[in-house]
């Protein structure tokens, strides 16, 4: 398309307004992070719009959540294709049809094939309930109180071929106080999900955030392992917790 338009017969020449980034978020449940996305993007912070919302489980309420806002909200249940590679190839049409600039996985609970990783890499950021690489897969925080850690966190990745292993982009910490349960760490690292996986959106549709390589560029220096850290006094602050020490 254009990005000019002759305006009428004395060849002035102006300028349409570009169209917002496409979003395309995957859920399985919830949902609370597409609410984050949501929310952000109703206050003109997310840098782009939801276009649509997948779900592998129909009965999941961020759908709901989506249809409240307005946004196509699309079930997709995995029960109704033989292979993960024939699911993946039917989610792979519904995501294009959507034209996305990025696919935002908010909690969706299934593992991707290779085809469909490499069919959007560099497009494909998941919000991690830890500080990557430690505790990927399930369970991070029943695993991280029962080891001790005296620190958690959330991380927002690159999707890679390797479960929860692509490159993080940034991390939000908490401190594990000494009467913590997985109940309230669950809570606290959920409101860092929140605060973070909108910031990273805003800033990978802006073209600040990339995946170069293997490695994740922001405003084009490589950031370390760990991306950038928001500390659990900053986010704590953030978030108007009573403990922000
Ligand atoms: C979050 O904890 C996220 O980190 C993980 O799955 C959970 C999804 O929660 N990937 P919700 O559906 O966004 O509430």
């Amino acid at each position: 398309m254009s990005d000019a338009s002759n305006t009428g017969d004395d060849n002035t020449f102006q300028a349409e307004p570009a169209e917002p980034p496409r979003v395309v978020v995957l859920i399985s449940g919830n949902g609370s992070n597409l609410q984050a996305l949501i929310d952000a993007q109703s206050y003109d912070e997310l840098g782009g719009e939801i276009v649509a919302v997948v779900s592998n489980k129909a009965d999941a309420y961020g759908l709901k959540r989506a249809r409240d806002a307005g946004i196509e909200a699309v079930a997709l249940p995995h029960q109704e294709y033989e292979s993960r590679e024939a699911y993946d190839g039917a989610l792979i049409k519904v995501i294009e049809r959507h034209e996305p600039d990025l696919i935002a996985l908010a909690g969706f609970m299934r593992i991707l094939t290779p085809i469909f990783v490499q069919r959007f890499f560099g497009r494909l950021l998941n919000i991690h309930p830890s500080l990557l690489p430690a505790y990927q897969g399930l369970n991070t925080h029943a695993r991280a109180l029962a080891d001790g850690a005296r620190e958690h966190g959330a991380s927002v990745h690159f999707v890679t071929e390797e479960l929860d292993g692509g490159p993080v982009a940034l991390q939000a910490v908490v401190n594990i106080a000494a009467d913590d349960t997985e109940a309230t760490l669950k809570e606290k690292v959920q409101a860092r999900e929140h605060l973070i996986y909108p910031i990273a959106v805003r800033w990978f549709l802006e073209g600040r955030l990339q995946l170069v390589g293997d490695d994740v560029t922001f405003d084009d220096t490589p950031l370390p392992p760990t991306g950038l850290r928001l500390s659990h006094a900053d986010a704590a602050e953030e978030l108007d917790e009573n403990d922000a020490t």
